[in-house]
């Protein structure tokens, strides 16, 4: 692997720095703005650079397939695989992997028909080890900080982001510190904290409370932040772009949907589409569209305003993971609209338990901010925004067993309170009843069994 080959660039005033020179909240000290890793390759990466120079695409391509059949843990994953496009450690030996990365991309036949669509896929990176898309970017700067060779390395999360961060600390050795809400994430993530001994607190108060006490933190304490304000964790978070093209023979789709929280997420891609587009690897970038919760809007709020002014709000949705009032990189991912062309869209509670619901009965079940991605592309077809030949790809963000409580609740119509249940519309009211399977108590007796099996029949149709 080529050694650090990568500058920083503020994304609001532009200033480059070396990547050690950063500060620990990983801010300009000018103008407060977050940092791009940026590489020759990037756009205005550097003058200097002329296409000649720049990684061949046909070379790459020809690399990432052919590391498929080795068994060094750096080809295994599906993000250093792609190392070549993300020179950030120095010492490759200092690389912390468990395999992230290779994710399926799997066809979504009834959520289309559901919706109108001849084609669309979802790219499942609730498939990595430990559930969620977080570790993607994880590998990458908790490498970074093991180069750099921090003892401590500290995230504020809803849930996910620490779930993965304790995982590949406890890899690496390196201890780690975990700030999450108290009593507002899912169960299943803060028992992995635990299970992978970090020192976990709960604080007594919300997400964005909790970034608050940890950029404190960083600046009293030589303590490596690992929240998504930290610029190696898009790099890592940018290889699923090189995969779905991959996994579709290098055939550019149309349109990838993204849920929507503390908002890096969706400029990673972008970058990883952006990047690929530059060199050459793919001739056209599909359109990023982001997908948030009704209850934590800030950038659906951005979108329809005409003054385009951000305003961050005190979020509440049941969608624990994107619980997210005043996110952190949404200047990020507002240019990622901008420049390839999608949309912003909010949706309901119920939407999103109906979307859950029906992505779970393909077979493939995700947690709930992950269905937001199908509930968005629902309105976006709606309101003529995505049409019937569109090809789409959903992100899902995360396991279904990182939030069994709330599909257990779903399914036994104590998810949604009375009065949400009076505004859902008729047609997705038999929706929801086709889809609810809540589990039934029985004597053990096959007499019994048979005859509710049954009945059981005689009262469903396949959904
Ligand atoms: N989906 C899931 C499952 C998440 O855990 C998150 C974020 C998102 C979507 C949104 O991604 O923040 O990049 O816009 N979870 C963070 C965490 C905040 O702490 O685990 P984003």
């Amino acid at each position: 692997m080529k050694v650090a080959t990568h500058n920083l660039r503020c994304t609001e005033c532009g200033a480059v720095i070396s990547g050690d020179a950063v500060n620990s909240i990983f801010r300009c000290p000018d103008c407060n703005g977050l940092y791009d890793v940026i590489y020759p390759w990037s756009p205005n990466g550097s003058t200097a650079i002329s296409n000649d120079n720049l990684p061949n695409a046909s070379a790459l391509r020809w690399l990432w397939q052919e590391r498929r059949t080795s068994t060094l843990p750096v080809d295994q994953s599906g993000v250093w695989r792609f190392r070549d496009l993300l020179p950030i450690v120095e010492n490759p030996e200092n690389i912390v992997t468990l395999r992230e990365g290779n994710t399926p991309l799997y066809e979504m036949p009834r959520c289309a028909k559901a919706v109108g669509l001849d084609w669309l896929l979802a790219k499942h990176q609730g498939m990595n080890p430990t559930g969620s898309f977080k570790d993607t970017g994880m590998t990458a700067a908790l490498s970074v900080a093991a180069d750099r060779k921090f003892e401590w390395v500290a995230c504020a999360s809803t849930g996910n982001t620490s779930a993965a961060m304790a995982a590949y600390a406890a890899r690496a050795g390196l201890r780690c510190i975990v700030f999450i809400p108290e009593g507002k994430i899912a169960w299943g993530k803060l028992s992995q904290s635990m299970d992978y001994g970090a020192f976990t607190v709960q604080l007594k108060t919300d997400f964005d409370g909790c970034v608050r006490i940890l950029t404190d933190l960083v600046t009293r304490f030589p303590i490596y932040l690992l929240n998504s304000v930290n610029p190696y964790r898009l790099e890592g978070q940018k290889t699923p772009a090189f995969e779905i093209l991959e996994q579709l023979d290098w055939q550019v789709p149309d349109h990838i949907i993204v849920p929507g929280g503390n908002l890096a997420n969706s400029s990673a891609l972008g970058k990883g589409f952006i990047e690929m587009h530059r060199l050459g690897l793919i001739s056209r970038i599909p359109k990023v569209s982001i997908i948030q919760a009704e209850g934590a809007n800030p950038l659906y709020r951005w979108f329809i305003d005409e003054n385009r002014v951000m305003r961050p709000v005190k979020a509440d949705t049941r969608a624990t993971a994107i619980r997210i009032g005043n996110p952190a990189s949404w200047r990020k991912a507002a240019n990622v609209i901008d420049a390839l062309g999608g949309w912003c869209e909010q949706v309901s509670e119920q939407e999103i338990a109906l979307a859950k619901a029906q992505i779970g009965a393909e077979g493939i079940g995700c947690e709930p901010a992950s269905a937001v991605t199908f509930a968005g592309l629902k309105k976006l077809v709606a309101l003529g925004k995505v049409n019937r030949e569109e090809r789409t790809v959903l992100i899902l963000t995360g396991h279904t067993l990182k939030d069994s409580q709330y599909t257990i609740d779903y399914h036994r119509g104590e998810l949604l309170t009375d009065a949400e249940k009076a505004q859902i519309g008729e047609a997705d009211q038999a929706r929801h009843t086709a889809l609810r399977k809540p589990p039934i108590v029985l004597e053990a007796d096959s007499n019994v069994v048979l005859h509710a099996l049954e009945s059981h029949m005689k009262m469903t149709q396949h959904v």
